[in-house]
């Protein structure tokens, strides 16, 4: 009897959740304009130490001794390690390159360790080996584990004990464990490390502690808690401040970076695929080293762990117009592949789609798998260049790439690049190359002053409809202060009216080490301990988590002479709320009238989220929360008038059930 009630209330919730979703969908067909429910997502480039030095979790730097002059003039094999020999211990140590561990990574060192000073008579440790103070500092608390792992092959005949610790500055033991070699082959060992206390300057001690000759490779530590526990995973801290923004997709791996500095630095994504001593590390355009332990299983996987549509971008068989020079002065300008060439990149295209999307037994969906990720990740938007330079040569190319996966997988939506500016030759040809071609979407970028943003927020209004749809795949106002964030806000809300042509869009770029930046403006900015969340992270965050697939006109007046004031009405079908932004972007209070009389069955007690501050404001390490959204209850009526603030964004959830 209690098992028939419980089936039947399961009927009656079913049937009502059934009828609620009919009512929202005939309400939202009803009033609203469909837009797109992929509208905002995150942009994710290597730029500013983002990846190797920030998201990647990886604590050793220069892991693999592929560090060399042409990332940094000063650089080498054996930057950022330190060659010791304490306890007056002897020895020697070289980089060589005659038997890797793979071929793609050549680069090893060779310890021949001669003599052990005696621990007990110099009161200290000994041996010979090898220091590593990550980057900058690594950082460790106390009861966490690091898992430590390296490659080693023993050239001399008996077995050599190594002996693994984490010091402070001052050679304090926070840590320490041993592996000991067992192979004349190069072998991977293992081990665990328990920090017995908190440091944020630590270093990777690696000493050996018996006579004889080995060699190393692949030296890494990573926190055994990463983001959702993976391992070669990510920060956890900063990997979650981007899932709380809830992206509805993810664009990889950049940038300019995608197409390269050169056509030999294009981002070719079977380097970066497989185990992390087999991947391609490279030099970062961006003016460092890029190891492709953040490679694609590991930015898929990301996706998938926060419910982000995945968005790869390969380069459409040319590199950057400012390659060969220093960042956009100078250089050799674009290279294209030669067409001889473009049917085995066409294959490599190919090859992705079959990584990401195919079955576990097919060759590529089993490399996938091997990785530890047997289903697909049901990739559905591949972009094909990057703000390349509109040539005939770039044309020709991706032209090719186009028709090619277009005919082999009409399943993917494809997007296109119409160059790095919102207008101009590069911005024209593009959309005529994409007109032609009737490509899907095309990737718009533009970095402006606040003032353009607010200038222009009717721009999308005039864009042809059910044709190409628009990407805005980077954009931001040049500044992080009040001002800057609040454009953008003002700017959001013509994105979400405009949403049935602008499919997606995405604040650039995302991530920035403090002291290693090459772009000023950036979302969020991170040393090794700290991350300072800017206005603008707020406003993409307070958009993102607010997102709607129904736009409602006219649910807000306001002056529309005013362009300092903007607003947007959007309802989410699956929940059935409805949303209001509301901008200010001028000093003063302002006044804007709410209409919601067509939504039925809406609810009193709404959420309000307020970001507001002198203009000028903007967060800093030393003060983070300067700048912040405040969550209070609103009481909601059919109409009422809204005092906005000046400098501010409201953003109001109003729940449509009972
Ligand atoms: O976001 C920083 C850079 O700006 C990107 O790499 C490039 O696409 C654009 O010019």
């Amino acid at each position: 009897m209690i098992k028939e009630n419980k089936k039947l209330s399961l009927i009656a919730l079913a049937v009502i959740s059934l009828f609620f979703s009919i009512s929202v969908n005939a309400q939202a067909i009803k009033g609203g304009k469909k837009i797109s429910s992929d509208l905002l997502g995150l942009f994710f480039e290597d730029i500013n130490y983002s990846a190797d030095g920030g998201l990647y979790a990886e604590l050793v730097q220069n892991r693999s001794f592929e560090y060399n002059p042409t990332e940094q003039k000063e650089w080498h094999s054996f930057s950022f390690w330190e060659y010791i020999a304490p306890g007056y211990s002897i020895g020697r140590i070289s980089v060589e390159t005659k038997a890797p561990v793979h071929i793609n990574n050549p680069h090893y060192i060779v310890l021949d360790v001669e003599h052990v000073g005696h621990e007990a008579k110099y009161k200290g440790e000994s041996g010979v080996g090898i220091k590593n103070s990550g980057f900058d500092g690594m950082v460790i608390r106390a009861g966490e584990k690091y898992n430590f792992s390296l490659f080693a092959q023993q050239l001399s005949k008996a077995s050599i004990e190594l002996s693994i610790s984490l010091q402070d500055t001052k050679g304090k033991v926070l840590a320490e464990s041993s592996v000991k070699t067992t192979s004349n082959k190069w072998e991977k060992y293992t081990t665990t490390l328990l920090a017995s206390a908190n440091c944020d300057t630590a270093s990777l001690v690696i000493l050996a502690k018996n006579n004889g000759k080995l060699a190393l490779d692949m030296i890494s530590l990573f926190p055994e808690k990463t983001f959702k526990n993976r391992t070669n995973g990510l920060r956890a801290d900063l990997a979650q401040i981007l899932a709380d923004m809830q992206p509805k997709f993810i664009r990889f791996p950049g940038g300019c970076l995608v197409h390269g500095d050169g056509l030999g630095n294009m981002y070719r994504w079977q380097n970066t695929i497989g185990p992390i001593e087999q991947r391609i590390g490279q030099r970062n355009l961006w003016g460092y080293h890029q190891t492709a332990g953040l490679g694609y299983f590991e930015y898929f996987q990301f996706c998938e762990d926060v419910g982000a549509k995945p968005l790869p971008v390969v380069p459409a068989a040319v590199s950057c117009q400012n390659s060969g020079g220093t960042w956009r002065i100078g250089g050799t300008g674009q290279k294209a592949l030669p067409t001889i060439e473009i049917d085995e990149y066409i294959q490599e295209i190919f090859d992705l789609i079959e990584w990401a999307n195919g079955p576990e037994n097919s060759e590529w969906g089993a490399k996938r798998a091997a990785a530890g990720h047997p289903a697909p990740f049901n990739l559905e938007y591949l972009g094909v260049g990057n703000e390349d330079k509109m040539t005939p040569e770039f044309e020709e190319r991706f032209s090719m790439i186009y028709k090619a996966v277009k005919e082999k997988h009409p399943e993917i939506i494809l997007i296109g690049t119409v160059g790095p500016f919102h207008s101009g030759e590069d911005f024209d040809k593009g959309w005529e190359i994409a007109n032609d071609l009737e490509v899907p979407i095309v990737d718009e970028h533009y970095y402006v002053q606040p003032e353009w943003l607010l200038a222009n927020q009717n721009r999308y209004d005039t864009y042809k409809r059910n044709t190409t749809e628009v990407y805005l795949g980077e954009y931001a106002s040049w500044g992080n202060k009040m001002r800057n964030a609040i454009a953008e806000a003002a700017y959001l809300t013509a994105l979400e009216r405009n949403g049935d042509v602008v499919k997606m869009a995405s604040y650039a770029p995302l991530l920035a080490k403090k002291g290693f930046t090459q772009w000023n403006t950036d979302m969020v900015f991170f040393d090794n301990v700290n991350i300072n969340l800017t206005p603008n992270y707020y406003v993409q965050k307070m958009f993102m988590t607010n997102q709607g697939d129904y736009y409602f006109d006219k649910v807000v007046t306001k002056d529309a002479k005013d362009s300092t004031i903007a607003a947007s009405c959007v309802l989410d079908s699956k929940t059935g709320d409805v949303i209001l932004k509301l901008v200010n972007a001028g000093t003063e209070f302002k006044t804007m009238k709410v209409d919601l009389s067509q939504f039925k069955s809406l609810q009193t007690n709404a959420v309000l989220n307020l970001l507001t501050g002198k203009a000028d404001a903007e967060n800093t390490f030393e003060n983070t929360q300067l700048i912040i959204p405040l969550k209070t209850e609103f009481k909601v009526k059919k109409k009422f008038d809204y005092e906005l603030p000046g400098m501010s964004l409201s953003v109001i959830r109003i729940k449509t059930t009972k």
